[in-house]
Formats: structure tokens, sequence, C-alpha cells
């Protein structure tokens, strides 16, 4: 499969379903089709964070930490080979908007932004990354400019070229935006930005790409990528992870520094060598093994295999949803993410959802403070988010199908 696109190969390994259930104790109690909000994990994750809890029960968290310490180590190796970057790349954190907003303090913290500085973002970015430019337009006048869609509904890369100058500082793109069905192609953008001779840092949300799609940090050309565990990954929640650059590691002083990101010597202080400099030193380490064990378990599946029954599932979801009368579906991009978007004509975004999680499948709402810019840009007032696995069946988007033309 090409990396960082929702095309599929066209022979994936079959993944076998019945297993993917058996392991995954949640499909017993619910349909759940909200894994874009925090998908169900399966047992062996669960497993790793329950074992690591009893250690630091019986012998204390630190020597408990000791104990682990090989199976930690792997877990930057594990979060190294999903994103094809290396382990010194990697920072280990308690979310993706904590990776997010790692990067972009420690690009604020180095060569402060001010007036004349210009962000460009995309219009789908998520609310969490754009409020932190917000703040610096507002405090300190950087320019705040938002990418436009091209006629597939997907950020321009065309456009995205012709607004390029020196005095662009950050270029931040959401790969997968959480509230609609396109995925951006960021790779076409990195490449874009470095032809364009531009050293502006680029950020790159893939929160809602890893673990459905296959993701390459390097092929992006990202300086920081940001990704969340509970989405498509099933890890635990409160983890994340930053990949960044060598460029951003060499370059970049990340803002606070801790005893972790930096030594404290006797005169001054000397900045972590790899992306460690990125994180803090108190973690959830039994939430952490968690992400390890869920990032494994996707890489055994295959990143591949998940990925095309993603889209065949939401595909699916899709074509049977559009011909329920009264429902829109929303998605853009010749593409499509495993986000499936929907309104009513007659029943607002809010009560659909209430109605359908009432009727017993989990979705999810999402409303224009998520990401105003694209929600005010095509007139939603609120979506229903459909959001399936590889574990989720044909059968429970027939069941979600039928809730929605009951309420018709
Ligand atoms: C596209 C996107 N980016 C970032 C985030 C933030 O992730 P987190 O809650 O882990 O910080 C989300 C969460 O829904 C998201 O969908």
């Amino acid at each position: 499969m090409r990396l960082n696109s929702p095309m599929t190969n066209p022979a994936p390994p079959a993944l076998d379903i019945e297993r993917l259930r058996a392991e995954t104790p949640g499909c017993e109690s619910v349909t759940h089709l909200n894994n874009a909000g925090s998908a169900l994990p399966p047992a062996i994750v669960t497993q790793a964070q329950v074992d690591h809890l009893r250690l630091e029960e019986s012998i204390g968290g630190y020597e408990a930490h000791a104990r682990a310490q090989n199976h930690i180590d792997a877990v930057y190796d594990s979060v190294a080979a999903l994103t094809h970057s290396r382990r010194d790349q990697v920072a280990l954190l308690e979310s993706a908007t904590a990776a997010w907003g790692r990067g972009f303090a420690a690009i604020h913290n180095t060569r402060p932004l001010g007036a004349g500085d210009r962000v460009l973002a995309s219009s789908n970015e998520y609310a969490s990354n754009v409020l932190p430019i917000l703040q610096l337009a507002r405090s300190r006048g950087v320019t705040v400019e938002f990418i436009p869609d091209g006629t597939d509904g997907c950020t321009d890369v065309g456009a995205f070229t012709s607004m390029l100058g020196p005095d662009v500082a950050v270029v931040a793109v959401n790969h997968c935006p959480s509230q609609n069905g396109l995925v951006n192609d960021v790779a076409a953008i990195g490449t874009a930005l470095r032809a364009s001779g531009s050293d502006a840092w680029y950020l790159v949300d893939a929160c809602q790409s890893v673990g459905q799609l296959p993701v390459s940090a390097s092929v992006i050309g990202a300086d920081f990528l940001s990704a969340t565990g509970r989405k498509f990954l099933r890890g635990p929640r409160g983890t994340g992870f930053l990949v960044a650059s060598d460029r951003a590691i060499t370059e970049l002083e990340p803002f606070p520094l801790d005893l972790h990101s930096a030594v404290w010597q006797s005169d001054g202080y000397e900045v972590a060598s790899g992306a460690t400099r990125f994180e803090s030193w108190e973690k959830s380490y039994a939430a952490l093994l968690g992400l390890g064990a869920a990032v494994d378990y996707a890489l055994d599946c295959g990143i591949d295999a998940l990925a095309a029954r993603i889209q065949q599932l939401a595909g699916y979801a899709r074509s049977s949803l559009a011909g329920v009368p009264g429902i829109t579906v929303l998605d853009r991009g010749a593409h499509p993410s495993g986000i499936v978007t929907i309104t009513h004509s007659s029943i607002p975004a809010p009560e659909l959802a209430a109605r359908i999680k009432s009727a017993g499948v989990n979705v999810s709402l999402s409303t224009p403070d998520y990401s105003r810019i694209d929600f005010d840009g095509h007139g939603v007032e609120g979506l229903v988010r459909i959001s399936p696995h590889a574990y989720n069946t044909h059968d429970e988007i027939d069941t979600l199908v039928t809730i929605v033309v009951s309420l018709t």
C-alpha cells in the first residue's frame, strides 16, 4: 500500500475477524462504532496495564519501572516501527494534544513567533491545535491563514504552494480530520513545502490516521507528527506520542524543561539528545505499556490489512446510509478515511446521535467548536460520526442502518 494514503493494496492479507472479536471483550456487550473517539481495546492491552499495576502494587512504582525497563524501551521501538521512524525520534506523552503542544511550544521557545510571522493551517485543523496558534495571533500579532480546500474537499496542495513565502514560520496540517471522512495528502504537502525552499516547521496531526492507515513520518517529512493511543490504535486513554525530525531534535529547545528532558549541571544544563527532550519525567508506565501492546497488536494484524478492512466497512456504511431518506453523507475526498459522517434533514445532530446511542450503537456527535473553519465553511452545525474498526462487522453496520431507518 502507498504510505499515508487510503489506497488499499489489491490483496492485503485477510484478517481473522472472529479472532479479532474474540480478542476484544467489549464486542460481547456493545456495538461500538466510535473508534475515532476511543476504540475497544484488545484484551492484551488491558492485561499489559493490569500486570504492571499489580507489579507496582506488590513491589513499588520505581521498582516496577526498573523491572519493566526492557518492555518500556521496546515501546519506543514499536512506535518507531509503526511510524517508520527511529526510536530516538519518538517521545511518549499523554495525548495527541500534549504531543502537538510540546512541538509547537519548542518552536516558539527557540525563536519566538510574532508580528510578521505567518502560520498556515489546514481548514480542517483540530481545535486544540488551532487554539495555541490563535493565542499567539492575539498576544503577539502572528498571522493565521487557513489553506483552502480543493474541489475534492481535501487541503489544496497547489493553493498551499502559492501561499508559501519566507515569512511562513509554521505549517500545521491534519492527516485525517476528526469531523469528516477525508484524508489529506500530507506527504505531497511536505514535499511541496521543502521543494519551495521554505524552512517553516511542519506539524502533522496523525491522531486519527495511526492505526487505520499506514503512516510514515519520513515519507511525510514532518518535523512533528503527533498521535494518540486510544483511537484507531486501540490503546489506553491517557497515551500519545510525538515523532520529531532530526532537525527538530537538534535545533529546537523544548519549554519548559524538566529533569528528564535535560540534566541540571553545575554550570547550567544540557538538553537530552533525542526526542526524550520533548517528554516529561512522570508517566503512567502501565498506560505506556498498554500503548506498546496496542501498537504491537496492530503491527501483528498488519496495518495494510486493518486499513483495507476499515475502508471496506466505512464504504459499506456510507453506501447503506446514503440510501436512507433524509440522511446526507458529508464525507469528502476521492479516498475517504474510516470516519463516516452524516446529518439528517429534520433531526438535529445531537438528537440523532442520542437516539442512535440509546438504541444500542455507540456513535459520536461532532460540533463546530471541534473544527470551526471546516464546520462554518460548509454550513454544518453538527454531525453524527460513525467510525468502524476492523473488529466490527457488516451485521453491526446493518444494525446501525436499521436504527437510522426506524428514526425517519
Ligand atoms: C484530529 C484530532 N487531532 C487531535 C485530537 C486530540 O487528541 P487527544 O485528545 O489525544 O489530545 C483529536 C481528538 O479527537 C483529533 O480527532
